[in-house]
């Protein structure tokens, strides 16, 4: 894992977007896995400022709410049209969002997998992180081989996310998320987290063990993982000074 931890969300964010716009400008057709939640937002709008062409790229979302209506302002996807793709050139037909009102779920996450290698796999995927260690909604416990699949979630989660919905009730209990297997199948990941809420959880996937109960922890088993971090997330890692080190003196070539 590589640690990178900026002062600012906006420095961390538009760090990541350069990552990214130098990947879709070598691969036009590049494959990005993208991210929900409040923390990857910075990002997408520092992407949408930089005028890419969208025009070739193919996105994979890593999950979605069970039983919301399509247009829910909720759902992930009114989520990503509102907050990235509307704003770019991207075909709706390259957009692959987990249906969350498919008839026969098992099939449909079995059907998502397979469009994802049909694609060519996922160069860059977009990762947050909740509070509790979760990646996409793979929940502390999940299987760190686990593929796109059914998931329960956390009261926690419930809780952490029902600032989004007015109340606890109106959240939905069940998701579909890629699994960890098929994140750790990324050629590349990114992990974004800022603010104190989710230093603990950043401290366990970094310096901790490789364990499910922090399912980010499998991320120290990926070759190419990068987590943009600004000071406040980086507030329990006991290395930090370690990993500014390392950024301030990356050789030229190696800089983003
Ligand atoms: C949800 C999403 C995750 C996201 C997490 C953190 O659970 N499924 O992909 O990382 O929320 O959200 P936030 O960035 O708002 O803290």
């Amino acid at each position: 894992m590589e640690i990178i931890i900026h002062p600012t969300v906006k420095e961390a964010s538009e760090e990541a977007a350069r990552l990214i716009a130098k990947h879709i400008s070598n691969k036009p057709d590049a494959v990005i896995g993208l991210a929900t939640g409040s923390t990857p937002l910075p990002l997408y709008r520092a992407l949408i400022e930089m005028k890419l062409d969208w025009s070739h790229v193919t996105t994979f979302n890593l999950d979605e709410y069970i039983g919301l209506p399509r247009e829910h302002p909720q759902t992930y996807h009114s989520f990503m049209w509102e907050n990235l793709f509307r704003h770019t050139n991207i075909k709706a037909e390259n957009v692959n969002i987990p249906d969350g009102n498919a008839a026969a779920i098992p099939a449909h996450c079995a059907e998502y997998e397979k469009r994802i290698l049909v694609a060519g796999g996922i160069d860059i995927q977009v990762l947050g992180i909740g509070s509790d260690g979760h990646i996409g909604f793979n929940e502390p416990t999940s299987s760190l081989a686990s593929r796109t699949r059914i998931k329960t979630l956390t009261k926690q989660t419930i809780e952490d996310n029902a600032r989004f919905f007015g109340s606890t009730e109106e959240v939905p209990k069940h998701v579909i998320t890629m699994g960890i297997g098929t994140i750790m199948d990324a050629r590349q990941n990114i992990l974004l987290a800022f603010g104190q809420n989710k230093a603990k959880a950043i401290a366990g996937a970094v310096e901790g063990p490789i364990t499910a109960v922090n399912p980010a922890s499998a991320l120290q088993m990926h070759a190419v993982t990068k987590v943009f971090l600004d000071d406040a997330a980086a507030g329990e890692l006991e290395r930090a000074n370690y990993f500014r080190w390392v950024h301030d003196n990356k050789p030229d070539w190696q800089k983003i």
